[in-house]
């Protein structure tokens, strides 16, 4: 028999999607709850006393109630690359990909620095009790690779591909349209099912890529439709006007990746902020996700997402920090960003809202809802640990809660990596 640990203490729970009905019907917290581990997955879901008959001989680790037991947080939308360069001043987005982003990302050209990088970034965000991410890498085929390896090293679910663009960067981040589709393919055939890992075909944005690349990898996702695709869609109004003057045939800034088959259900769109709605149809008729990048949306001033609106046409709907245009690497931070922005469009989101969002939501605009994101027997076993009393201001407050969802939203408000009591990843604690 595989090795068994019991976890007990308070457990978050997903019966549902708390975007598209009651929140209460959906999430809830098991004050007496358990989860027990085997093998890198969850073996059982329950109650502490139930699971303790049931499996007498586990190894057994209590976290009290000033605790909460959640999924590993899933990061749907990040740019590995860009961790040395998060928190640059001053800019909005084509100068600050300019200025800060592609000399950056022109450094991974050296394969060291990239795996260097790489292993740095997945050591911040697992301190900070994030056990997968989707991330864009380089036009560097070998920053695919360090990423990819990094994750294997560590036991984590990854999504990830290598970036293309073929035009408006530096000549030494470019690649071509036939380059970019030889090496994603390459990439796909090493690294797409391999052990915890998806490839995700990535083609920056439309303003980078010309239309014979965008051809080019539409073509690609046709022969490996069970690739995911990313890309970036409709985050600014100067980018949005910059696409209509690049693509005069196109309906609207989505039509320029639907003209290329680069929309479907597998299709992932970070940002959807200023989206025209024939877009928002388009989107909800082929089943694509986008995902919400608050931080990022306010430290770049790119605007406001709807996520009430996009929910409500049952729109799968992720949430990532976006580093480095987001300024954290903490989805608790995430969260709080979220709850600013609902705050300013009318419609708050629940903390139940906001911990589902940070890990099934994601999953789920993933298409790993099978795999992680829930406390489900069956799934692989991604905990993060949350501490309720990380810090004193945050302890006052929950001395001061009169229930356990008041005290876990003052730590998505206040929290951060301090906040991160211990981390599960494939079973085994970090
Ligand atoms: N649009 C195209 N590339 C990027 C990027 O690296 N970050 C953000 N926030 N938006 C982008
Ligand atoms: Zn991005």
């Amino acid at each position: 028999m595989a090795h068994q640990t019991l976890i007990t203490g308070p457990t978050l729970r997903f019966d549902g999607d708390p975007m598209t009905g009651p929140w209460q019907d959906a999430v809830r917290i098991d004050t007496q709850g358990a989860v027990v581990l085997a093998g890198g997955h969850i073996a059982a879901v329950g109650q502490a006393d139930a699971l303790r008959t049931a499996y007498p001989e586990a190894v057994q680790i209590h976290y009290s109630d000033d605790h909460l037991i959640c999924p590993g947080f899933v990061d749907a939308h990040v740019h590995y690359p860009q961790t040395a360069i998060i928190a640059s001043w001053g800019k909005r987005l084509i100068d600050w990909l300019n200025d800060y982003t592609f000399p950056e990302e022109t450094r991974l050209h050296d394969p060291a620095y990239a795996q260097m990088i790489a292993a740095r970034y997945l050591d911040l965000t697992l301190a900070h009790g994030t056990t997968t991410v989707a991330s864009y890498c380089t036009i560097h085929p070998h920053s695919a690779d360090a990423l990819f390896e990094a994750a294997a090293a560590r036991g984590q679910r990854i999504v990830a591909g290598k970036t293309c663009m073929d035009r408006n960067a530096p000549e030494a981040l470019r690649d071509t349209a036939q380059t970019a589709y030889d090496d994603s393919k390459s990439l796909i055939e090493r690294w797409h099912g391999a052990g915890r890992a998806t490839y995700a075909i990535t083609p920056r944005f439309s303003p980078t890529s010309t239309p014979d690349q965008l051809e080019a990898l539409g073509a690609l996702w046709a022969e490996h439709p069970d690739c995911l695709m990313q890309t970036h869609l409709s985050e600014q109004t100067d980018e949005i006007a910059w696409v209509r003057d690049l693509y005069p045939d196109a309906r609207d800034y989505l039509d320029t990746y639907e003209a290329h088959g680069l929309v479907g259900a597998r299709g992932i769109f970070g940002h959807a902020i200023h989206l025209e709605p024939r877009e928002i149809d388009r989107i909800a008729e082929t089943g694509a996700a986008v995902v919400h990048c608050p931080t990022s949306n306010t430290f770049i001033g790119s605007g406001l997402f709807d996520m009430a609106g996009l929910a409500a046409r049952h729109i799968p709907v992720g949430l990532a920090t976006d580093t480095g245009g987001g300024s954290s690497f903490s989805m608790l931070r995430t969260m709080a960003a979220a709850y600013e922005i609902g705050q300013l469009r009318g419609t708050p989101l629940h903390a139940a809202q906001l911990l589902w969002l940070a890990t099934a939501g994601s999953a789920r605009t993933l298409h790993l809802s099978e795999q992680i994101g829930s406390l489900k027997q069956g799934l692989e076993a991604d905990l993060s640990i949350i501490n309720l009393r990380s810090t004193d201001a945050i302890a006052q407050r929950h001395a001061n809660a009169s229930d356990i969802w008041e005290s876990v939203f003052a730590t998505i408000m206040m929290g951060d990596d301090r906040a991160i009591r211990d981390v599960w990843v494939n079973g085994v604690r970090r």
